[in-house]
């Protein structure tokens, strides 16, 4: 007979299996863990004898697996609240940041940060994701554009998910913007980038992944591909910002490069939208940044849906474009700005999401043998995830089989 550490009776279970029907539902269900995984979970009528250490009545409460937040840019030091003032007055994103601000003016302001000030005041934004029953969590660097400051980032990015108790993924983005002491040498940078940079945050193992800016007030496809070609050649799986203010073919580059996902895409065409279904590539959504940006350029959902993409949605969390430190105001957001249903919302923050991060194995369904990262909720319906704006409805997080004290 099966010995558990933890059993949960008496919930209804949206499993977001894609195989199980409508949010892979199960009524009046059970869940059994042990050893941090998922063992066991299905009706309760059906369940196989076993002894817990621990049982739980959840009296009618919603499990679902913990949700996931697979693109942040959360670690930073300083904000652009005056920044944002002048882009209510008219000035453009892509304007200010020609002007030396934007990126750049938190690149100053994190170059001049120590790890404990980066820690410290980051602190608060992964706090606000995991209020919301988020356990997992992607964290770029891109602030530092210095070898230091970037592997500092990544470090400072390691140790907030450690003191909170949830898991960090971590993005080395060094082609976020050109650093002012490069300016004018592009090609200098770039190579800076690839020979030393890229192999010491590989040698580091700070880094699950390598990210990039493909943009025309960034970096073109071409300067892209020596960097994947690097990253790739170190064993680094790539994702790409890609066509968010303009077509530049970035998600047929991050197709063409196997990348695990391609984010924003509010401008890619139809054949980038071919070429993501056909390597597999998850298409990250950020709402968040098409609301402060006032785009009025949609993503091509539709496209996105019918060539059977994988959406995943996150908060895009950066004091730029994206001030957004709750996922599920993405969620929400993107139900109605992008009219996905509140199933693929739900979905596009665990299961895909743990597909855009590779873990899709691991987590973001609540099968047997993944993590037994779960969020139970006072809710009637998962819809109302998606549905509600502002409202805290996290009964408990568990994060490998752990309630996370909140
Ligand atoms: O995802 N697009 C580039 N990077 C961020 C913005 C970063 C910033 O403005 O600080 C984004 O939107
Ligand atoms: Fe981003």
């Amino acid at each position: 007979m099966p010995t558990w550490d933890l059993l949960l009776t008496g919930a209804r279970i949206a499993t977001m299996r894609a195989d199980a029907g409508p949010w892979g539902l199960l009524e009046d269900g059970a869940l059994s863990i042990a050893g941090g995984r998922i063992a066991w979970v299905g009706p309760r009528a059906g369940m196989p004898p076993g002894t817990a250490a621990e049982t739980r009545d959840l009296a009618g409460a919603w499990l679902t697996p913990a949700l996931i937040d697979c693109h942040t840019h959360l670690v930073f030091a300083g904000n652009r609240a005056a920044e944002f003032e002048q882009r209510l007055k008219g000035a453009s994103y892509a304007e200010i940041a020609a002007a030396g601000g934007g990126i750049l003016s938190t690149v100053r302001a994190t170059r001049a940060a120590d790890r404990e000030a980066l820690v410290e005041g980051s602190a608060r934004r992964l706090a606000s994701l995991v209020r919301e029953g988020v356990a997992t969590v992607e964290i770029k660097s891109g602030y530092g554009l210095d070898r230091d400051t970037e592997l500092r980032m990544l470090e400072a990015a390691r140790s907030l998910g450690a003191s909170l108790g949830v898991s960090v993924s971590t993005t080395f983005l060094g082609a976020h913007a050109l650093p002012p002491e490069f300016a004018g040498r592009r090609d200098d940078y770039l190579r800076f980038l690839v020979d030393e940079v890229l192999p010491a945050v590989a040698a580091s193992g700070l880094a699950d992944s390598v990210d990039a800016y493909c943009e025309r007030i960034a970096f073109s496809a071409d300067e892209v591909s020596g960097l994947f070609e690097r990253a790739l050649e170190l064993g680094l799986p790539v994702r790409l910002h890609a066509d968010q203010l303009s077509d530049c073919g970035g998600a047929e580059l991050a197709a063409s490069y196997g990348a695990l996902s391609a984010d924003h895409l509010e401008y890619t065409p139809e054949r980038g939208v071919r070429a993501l279904a056909a390597a597999g590539t998850v298409a990250v959504l950020l709402p968040g940044a098409y609301l402060t940006l006032r785009e009025t350029q949609l993503p091509p959902v539709e496209a996105l849906r019918a060539h059977g993409v994988p959406l995943a949605l996150a908060t895009d969390c950066n004091p730029g474009t994206s001030p957004l430190c709750s996922i599920r105001t993405a969620m929400s957001l993107a139900a109605t700005l992008f009219r996905m249903t509140p199933e693929e919302c739900l979905a596009g923050v665990t299961r895909e999401a743990a597909k855009a991060l590779g873990l899709g194995a691991d987590r973001g369904t609540l099968e047997p043998g993944k993590r037994a990262d779960i969020a139970a909720w006072d809710i009637a319906h998962p819809a109302e995830l998606s549905y509600w704006l502002g409202l805290d409805q996290l009964r408990d997080l568990y994060v490998s089989g752990r309630r996370l004290e909140r």
